[in-house]
């Protein structure tokens, strides 16, 4: 990672102003909609568009006949209206007459059945077949359309690794194979590290090597499990590759190369790093009331929740865009639920992209579709093309936008991060000792810092994360790094060394680079950092009560898990445990080394929990000087040159009261805002210092 002056990770979106876009399908309608449509888009603050994703056919309507005029003229169209447009390889769709022909392009399920046309994202990446044709198609469209002047940028296929991240076609079992050969070299050496001498698994043949398949109680060997996730990773990035090289070949020098969304098993910072110009997200904050989840919840965060996204793809870039905004409500005919955007929410998730770095945000879609399976999938427009309360609410963003112009390029700042990995992400998916309560306590320390008003980063750990990257924060919280090397225990002691400080917690260092349990004391390499050994720990049952640590005379909760420590080395503790059959045996050791202090925390972090780590440690509410916010509120700041800005966001159906402690400028009302004011339901706020 590479962060130059202005604090911003090199591989970010670069804009004069945030700008706002729109997803448009010229295939779905007539042709005499298109230029009524471009102009209301123009009219209503709309100066990009993305189009062609899913289009296959229409530059390939028989194998290897090629055709470019439909979007020959909607180009021209586009761009005699001075309508920009992100152009997108069609490839997350391949035709019928390819699946049909070619049916060893399609992804299977565990069992070997293939995913038939019908859907999209039928195809696997390491069918040779699909690599052809791929690398056929996107030669094709690239020096065709990459000289065309309304062309801004490239999205590459569509949300790779949605709707499913596994795959299990017979190209895949053989990728994989060459895959662990690069790796292992020898048979000797894999079937040392996925420790299969357990329950006779050894290999004797790489072709004796599978991808999952059905097995016993679907148990498999978690080591190979874990490479997997590595190898499907992999596969993506190197898919993304073969793509982005072909356009690199016939793109002019200021158009763009990104793709959209962030899923499972694809490391989104290497992909970004090695094959992109920035990451775009696609941001969907109304899942938060669909109908299974459960958004009276008390602590529920509902769509505040669409943070956690957010601050992922601003660890990959910090200015990054929005491809896909939602607009309406969502729903598929065959699943999801989600209600209209009551009004003002739209406007305010729009705001939510914005505060946490997003320069672009391309609304998800111009026009409710008419047709197939996402007829529930609300644009901005109704099927009816009539004017309605969303495009009303898109004029109003249209103008607060024009009041923004200055914030673009400006970063999220935040003094403290969580700390992630791809490693400890994809152990903890089968797990079920690590993965859930990863889980638990990243939703615990994300709550809290949202809650007390404390700007949050995550921060992932990188092959090539180097202490500069660490020494940007005040503190760091690695909650549960059960996969711990003694490389990257490394950087984390020397940034502690520096003036850091660490919190660490249960479950730490137990596992090594395949996720098996070496024969060392506990926490592993993390015991030289914390002072801490682990003498015993357990699961905590549902026959327990509660457990609690006391601090100082506090007690705050103590979850899930306990590990019972024994401070080393001059390590002090600062808490015990209360309950349970080691009763006043330490849960909290502290560490001082060099001039930073590292924790250890012997259970997981509820919410509470880490709100009272966050006061204790003097972390908590640092913008409380200036502004005073009821917990209902979020608070961001973007900043750039020394200027803070700074967004206030009700998600609240009622209004809430926030009291401005210095003199500010609210950058939308264009008036100087003190003291105690009203944010109206669902609104939002900027403010910069005057
Ligand atoms: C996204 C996808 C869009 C659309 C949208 C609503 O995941 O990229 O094409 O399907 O969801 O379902």
């Amino acid at each position: 990672m590479t962060i130059n002056k202005n604090n911003q990770l090199e591989k970010s979106l670069k804009l004069d102003k945030p700008t706002i876009g729109v997803c448009y399908y010229p295939e779905h309608w007539p042709e005499n909609l298109w230029e009524n449509d471009l102009e209301r888009m123009i009219e209503h603050g709309i100066e990009v568009i993305r189009i062609a994703e899913f289009a296959w056919n229409k530059f390939e309507p028989q194998e290897g006949i090629f055709t470019f005029n439909f979007f020959d003229k909607f180009l021209s169209l586009a761009h005699r209206k001075g309508m920009k447009v992100i152009f997108c390889t069609p490839t997350a769709t391949p035709p019928a007459w390819l699946t049909h022909k070619y049916p060893e392009v399609l992804n299977a399920k565990e069992d070997g059945t293939l995913y038939r046309h019908g859907m999209r994202r039928h195809y696997t990446y390491n069918s040779p077949k699909y690599r052809e044709l791929t690398a056929r198609i996107v030669d094709k469209i690239a020096s065709h359309y990459c000289s065309h002047p309304a062309i801004i940028g490239w999205q590459i296929d569509n949300e790779l690794n949605c709707e499913t991240a596994v795959f299990y076609s017979d190209s895949d079992h053989a990728a994989f194979r060459t895959y662990l050969k690069e790796k292992f070299k020898t048979l000797e050496t894999l079937n040392e590290a996925m420790g299969t001498t357990f329950w006779n698994q050894t290999y004797t043949s790489w072709d004796e090597i599978y991808l999952t398949r059905p097995t016993v109680n679907d148990s498999n060997n978690p080591h190979l499990s874990l490479e997997e996730k590595r190898f499907i990773s992999y596969s993506t990035i190197n898919y993304c590759k073969l793509q982005a090289d072909i356009i690199k070949k016939y793109k002019g020098k200021t158009q763009f190369i990104t793709t959209n969304g962030i899923m499972g098993h694809l490391d989104s910072h290497e992909m970004t790093n090695s094959t992109l110009d920035f990451i775009t997200y696609d941001s969907y904050p109304n899942f938060a009331f669909d109908t299974w989840t459960e958004p009276k919840k008390p602590g529920n965060l509902n769509d505040r929740r669409s943070s956690w996204s957010l601050t992922n793809a601003r660890s990959i870039s910090s200015n990054f865009g929005i491809m896909e905004q939602q607009s309406g409500a969502g729903g598929w005919d065959c699943r999801m639920k989600q209600p209209a955007p009551k009004p003002g929410q739209m406007r305010l998730w729009t705001f939510q992209s914005l505060a946490h770095g997003a320069d672009f945000i391309s609304y998800f879609r111009w026009r409710t579709c008419w047709i197939g399976t996402e007829i529930y999938w609300h644009g901005l427009n109704d099927y009816s093309n009539q004017p309605n309360r969303r495009l009303k609410e898109l004029a109003v963003v249209r103008d607060d936008f024009k009041k923004l112009s200055e914030i673009a390029g400006s970063y999220y700042e935040a003094k403290i991060a969580l700390v992630k990995d791809y490693d400890n992400l994809w152990d903890g998916e089968q797990d079920k000792w690590h993965g859930p309560i990863d889980n638990f306590s990243d939703n615990g320390w994300f709550t809290a810092a949202q809650l007390t008003h404390t700007p949050l980063d995550f921060l992932y750990l990188q092959n090539k994360t180097s202490l500069e990257d660490l020494n940007k924060y005040e503190l760091l919280i690695y909650p549960h790094a059960t996969i711990l090397t003694e490389e990257k225990a490394k950087l984390l002691k020397a940034y502690v060394q520096q003036g850091g400080v660490l919190i660490m917690g249960a479950r730490t260092g137990y596992k090594d680079e395949y996720g098996r349990c070496p024969m060392h004391p506990m926490p592993g390499f993390a015991s030289e950092i914390c002072g801490v050994k682990v003498v015993d720990y357990t699961h905590l049952s549902a026959a327990d009560d509660e457990e609690y640590s006391i601090w100082e005379e506090e007690e705050i909760e103590a979850p899930i898990f306990n590990d019972i420590l024994e401070a080393i080395d001059g390590a002090k503790v600062l808490a015990t445990f209360k309950g349970n059959y080691y009763d006043g045996e330490p849960s909290l050791v502290s560490n001082n080394i060099g001039k930073g202090t590292a924790y250890y925390y012997g259970a997981a972090f509820s919410a509470n929990t880490a709100e009272i780590f966050l006061r204790k440690l003097g972390f908590a509410c640092p913008y409380s000087s200036i502004l005073d916010l009821p917990r209902e509120a979020e608070l961001a700041i973007r900043k750039k040159d020394e200027q803070d800005y700074m967004f206030i966001l009700n998600y609240m159906s009622y209004s809430i009261e926030i009291n401005i402690k210095q003199p500010m400028l609210n950058l939308l009302s264009g008036k100087e805002a003190n003291g105690k004011v009203e944010l109206e339901k669902y609104g939002v706020m900027a403010l910069k210092k005057i």
